[in-house]
């Protein structure tokens, strides 16, 4: 397996939640970070001081990925950081509740730059950036999307985000066969881990009898799956879903 140790990742969300807590991980394996945030900046220093009091090097960096200008100003700013970018996990996401009768193309294009566009930005800058290193660069740079459990289901509630997280699918399995060897590229997808921001735990609760395994998963099983991608050299256009087995049931999520 690869040792993080001395790679640099960017991670994208890193402020808080899931981004947080794999950030942190990847810092206790030596890993040094750039922490992207929108609009939790304080959090985000948060993050990179607590990075920094493991014994790596950790900045935090601004941008709104609502758009492919702000990916591409955000791996420049990356690269500012520390010269190097080996690992990319995307994270960052809108939530947003949409249906088929009430979705709007705004609200299906803003889904998809954030959820899927400034992903697959952040990636092709990654492949570019490793070709113009070359071979003498290390192992392969690796991504990580962080995806749904829903993918592989229906979900009427979210439609917007549902298609943009189903976008994202897609481009990891087609990033990945196109991008090998030089760049590895591997999704997580989790089921109910955290409530939705502003919802309470009663959101998971109500929803946990959903999944086979009848519970709620962890930050720590997140970051595990994520921390095996990253290690495993030969892994590539895998998807880990980390949600008690809720995709193998095929009927609406949520219901
Ligand atoms: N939570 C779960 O149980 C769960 C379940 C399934 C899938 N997932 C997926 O796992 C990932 C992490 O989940 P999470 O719940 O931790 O995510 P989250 O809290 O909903 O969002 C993560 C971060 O995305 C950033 N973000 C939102 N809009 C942005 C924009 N326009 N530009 C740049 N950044 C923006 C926010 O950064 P700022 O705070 O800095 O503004 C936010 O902190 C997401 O991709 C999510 O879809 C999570």
């Amino acid at each position: 397996m690869a040792s993080l140790a001395g790679r640099v990742a960017l991670v994208t969300g890193g402020a808080k939640r899931i981004g947080r807590a794999v950030a942190l991980d990847l810092a206790k394996e030596g890993t040094d970070l750039i922490i992207h945030y929108n609009r939790s900046s304080a959090e985000a220093e948060g993050v990179a001081a607590e990075a920094r009091s493991l014994g790596v090097h950790a900045s935090a960096v601004g941008a709104d990925l609502g758009g492919a200008a702000g990916a591409a100003a955000l791996f420049e700013k990356a690269i500012g950081a520390f010269g190097r970018i080996d690992l990319i996990v995307n994270s960052a996401s809108i939530f947003e509740e949409s249906t088929l009768a009430s979705v709007t193309s705004e609200e299906i294009h803003r889904n998809i730059d954030i959820n899927a566009l400034a992903p697959l930005e952040l990636i092709r800058r990654l492949a570019a950036h490793v070709g113009e290193r070359g071979a003498a660069g290390g192992p392969a740079a690796c991504v990580v999307n962080l995806l749904d459990a829903r993918i592989v289901d229906n979900d009427r509630h979210h439609l917007a985000y549902h298609l943009s997280k189903r976008m994202l699918f897609s481009l990891t399995r087609i990033t990945a066969s196109e991008l090998a060897p030089a760049v590895r590229v591997n999704g997580v997808a989790p089921g109910l881990i955290l409530p939705p921001p502003g919802r309470d735990d009663s959101y998971l609760e109500d929803l946990k009898g959903s999944n086979p395994m009848g519970s709620i998963g962890t930050l720590d099983q997140i970051c595990a799956a994520v921390r095996f991608l990253v290690t495993n050299e030969f892994v590539t256009g895998q998807i880990i879903y980390v949600d008690g087995g809720r995709h193998m049931k095929g009927s609406f999520y949520g219901t």
